[in-house]
């Protein structure tokens, strides 16, 4: 197991259409270890392939908030969606950077788990906002796609403005909205 590098906006990879897992294999397996590791050390509550430089389907989630519940889902399908949340939200690989993004208020996620074994989740809340957000990631779409035009520009703008050690900054899990 081990940390890996986490892409920021810039990084190429970050707009790829992540490829479909065809064979739930050890490859994948160290895959989402390395995920769940680099997830726990980023201080984040979800973590998609692409945003290490793998554009494969696969993410791994822990939301603490209201269950801790926590797991890997692979080739992840939204099969429905109801309700609305309008909430801020952060980004791993965007560090630092946070605005208000409209979501699903409930979804229902369909996919494989580290077993190969078929999962269906019914989320809400914050694991809700969680994986809508890693799905993004698998489609190449991150939340500042998700915010009005004028947001984008300011959060682009700030966003250029970094300071050099910005990205390195540690973030808290205990903050108001864990970056994913
Ligand atoms: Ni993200």
């Amino acid at each position: 197991m081990s940390v890996r590098r986490i892409r920021l906006l810039g990084d190429p990879v970050l707009r790829e259409v992540a490829e479909p897992v065809d064979r739930v294999d050890e490859d994948v397996r160290v895959l989402i270890d390395d995920l769940m590791d680099t997830m726990y050390e980023a201080d984040g509550i979800g973590l998609a392939a692409t945003q290490v430089g793998v554009p494969i389907r696969v993410l791994v989630y822990e939301v603490r908030e209201p269950e801790d519940v926590r797991g890997a889902l692979i080739n992840p399908r939204i099969i429905e969606t109801s309700g609305r949340q309008k909430e801020e939200e952060g980004c791993l690989s965007i560090p630092d950077l946070r605005e208000i993004v409209q979501r699903a208020g409930r979804v229902v996620v369909e996919g494989l788990d580290a077993d190969g074994e078929k999962v269906r989740i019914e989320a809400e809340g914050l694991l809700s906002r969680c994986l809508q957000h890693e799905i993004d990631h698998l489609d190449g779409v991150l939340f500042i796609d998700r915010v009005s035009p004028l947001k984008r520009k300011m959060l682009l703008n700030k966003w250029s403005k970094r300071p050099d050690k910005w990205s390195k900054r540690p973030e808290s899990a205990r903050s108001a909205t864990p970056p994913m």
